[in-house]
């Protein structure tokens, strides 16, 4: 009987899959390769709990770049059409791309209040949530103490790699 499993991926193969899972951030998926904890790689909840373990492990200077690798949410590149793919469809999901001018300057504010405040743009799993529940949410993260935040967003990061992978998976299925 052929294995269940799909062969191990090598590593340029697994980058290519995986590697853009997390923002502008293909390390955190090399790593994961390097402990060889990837060998499931076809469940997306094994791969997304062993490399956001590498996240979470990481240095806080590692974890803060990964942060910064993110977008603002409505914010001028995605304006200019410059996000990643996954981020167009994330954004564009919770309707941001929808916004009235009113809400956009309301982005645009807390944007900018929660980049002076912490150091790193806003990061939040926007699946299931609309613009409205984004922008509060975004309130009351904002009274939240930096150690908190950061904590706060690279969960939300993972997050938002689970539901990448999930959607890598139901693509290729
Ligand atoms: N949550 C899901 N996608 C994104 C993104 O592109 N940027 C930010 N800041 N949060 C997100």
């Amino acid at each position: 009987l052929e294995a269940a499993r799909p062969s191990r991926l090598g590593l340029d193969a697994f980058l290519e899959h995986y590697g853009d899972v997390f923002e502008h951030s293909p390390w955190v998926a090399e790593s994961a390769w390097k402990q060889g904890f990837t060998d499931q790689h076809d469940d997306p909840d094994v791969l997304a709990d062993c490399m956001g373990n590498v996240l979470k492990r990481a240095d806080i200077d590692q974890q803060i770049a990964v942060i910064r690798a993110h977008p603002d949410l409505a914010g001028k590149a995605a304006l200019a059409g410059e996000l990643t793919q996954d981020s167009t469809r994330e954004q564009a999901g919770a309707g941001l791309d929808q916004c009235s001018t009113e809400e956009f300057e309301r982005f645009q504010r807390l944007n900018q209040a929660y980049q002076d405040t912490f150091g790193f743009p806003f990061v939040i799993a926007v699946k299931g949530l609309d613009r409205h529940a984004i922008l509060y949410a975004f309130e009351k993260r904002l009274e939240n103490d930096a150690a908190t935040e950061r904590q706060t967003a690279i969960e939300q990061i993972i997050q938002i790699a689970r539901f990448r992978l999930h959607m890598r998976a139901a693509e290729s299925a």
